[in-house]
């Protein structure tokens, strides 16, 4: 009898402390993230000139409201005690102070480490000491937590990020655990109860379609992104959503090709996680990734991620199913010309069969509104009709 409940007692006490927050990210993060721009090149005035320009250009009130220091905030040495020490001289101020600053705007701070021995960028990773640096973090208010897999040798890393999860959770204080091992070790098949978000592919880079080799590893255009991770879909839901890269919009690509690049991560629910200098945002760059019709088909509490209908005739056709039997759909044109569109809404039948659900024009009307434009184009009893610039896209919002 004895011996029974104390396998109960074991049972009971592993699976109390072995969860994640599991009231976080319901839907996408959306949020900042220093590493696409300034690399190591981080500190206190940086953040804190981020989170002034959140609340100054929009986009808090669009939604957006983690901010996150990748590598390179700390001392190259953890302290006597084993604690990770913010580096003096980019943040002299300390991160406890840090993160009320961020959080005295109605913003939420988090930092970043690594499963292995040391970070990607050589800084003191969290193997050995992920309950003392959970507890570090907590105690300084950190709210999101990235954590990368350089340097990990051997180690298994679903019993890692596992490892780390249950730091956090023991720490006490709600984080977002963002796994970051480059969809190596296949996370969307266990990331579910481990994290809230993961990583499906290596680096992303500010390209349309381009993959750029560093000898044993390479960055990714934003097709290339795409193309890799589409069929991964019902891996996303609530809770726990398949991360497609910190984005490169205001990065370099055309304004196009970033509406395109935003489009297409809020079609896939990936984390919205800004990656530009937002300080120095253009117009354009602000209007785009501010778009509360586009962030509002990220956020779709379905957390259904995206799936491509066609991709035929120089076009990429996307669909995802909302709320209430409303879809969202993207048109994107792929070649290098203006192209007509001419879609015949009763020549289709889209569907999502993963979840069971159809577009059905025949029965329903649907109006049909231009969410880049914001503005009403017309119903599904006409076929629909637009010009695309290259490498453009119309993305539209169906309602009954
Ligand atoms: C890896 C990650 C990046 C970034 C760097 C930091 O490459 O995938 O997103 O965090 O490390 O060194």
């Amino acid at each position: 009898m004895k011996r029974i409940i104390c396998l109960v007692c074991i049972f009971l006490s592993t699976n109390l402390f072995a969860q994640k927050f599991e009231e976080l990210a319901q839907t996408p993060p959306l949020g900042w993230n220093s590493w696409n721009t300034f690399a190591t090149d981080i500190n206190e005035e940086l953040v804190k000139g981020i989170a002034d320009a959140f609340v100054r250009d929009g986009y808090k009130e669009a939604g957006y409201e983690y901010i996150v220091l990748d590598d390179g905030w700390m001392s190259r040495e953890r302290d006597e005690n084993g604690n990770l020490v913010a580096d003096p001289e980019k943040f002299p101020s300390g991160m406890k102070a840090l993160a009320d600053y961020v959080h005295s705007k109605g913003l939420k701070f988090g930092l970043y480490n690594c499963a292995g021995s040391k970070t990607c960028a050589g800084y003191p990773g969290s193997r050995g000491y992920e309950y003392q640096d959970a507890r570090l973090y907590a105690s300084w208010g950190i709210d999101y937590l990235k954590y990368d897999w350089c340097n990990t040798s051997k180690l298994n890393a679903e019993g890692a990020y596992m490892t780390m999860r249950d730091a956090i959770y023991a720490a006490g204080n709600p984080m977002v655990f963002s796994i970051c091992e480059w969809g190596d070790n296949d996370p969307w098949k266990w990331g579910k109860d481990v994290g809230h978000i993961w990583r499906v592919t290596g680096d992303i880079i500010n390209c349309w379609d381009c993959e750029v080799g560093h000898g044993s590893w390479s960055s990714w255009g934003v097709w290339k992104i795409i193309n890799m991770r589409k069929d991964i879909r019902k891996a996303s839901g609530p809770g726990h959503f398949n991360d497609f890269d910190m984005m490169e919009v205001g990065n370099g690509m055309t304004d196009a090709e970033d509406r395109t690049h935003f489009a297409m991560w809020s079609m896939l629910a990936s984390p919205l996680i800004l990656g530009n200098d937002i300080r120095s945002a253009s117009k354009e760059t602000i209007k785009t990734l501010t778009n509360k019709g586009v962030i509002a088909v990220n956020q779709d509490k379905l957390g259904i991620q995206g799936l491509r209908f066609t991709n035929a005739d120089g076009f990429e056709i996307w669909v995802k199913p909302l709320t209430n039997d409303e879809w969202a759909m993207t048109f994107v044109n792929m070649t290098d010309t203006v192209k007509q569109i001419d879609f015949d809404w009763n020549h289709h039948e889209i569907g999502d069969d993963i979840n069971g659900l159809r577009l059905d024009t025949k029965k329903n009307t649907y109006k049909i509104k231009d969410l880049f434009n914001n503005k009403s184009i017309g119903t599904t009893t006409n076929n629909l009709k637009s010009t695309i610039a290259s490498h453009d896209v119309l993305m539209i919002r169906l309602k009954k």
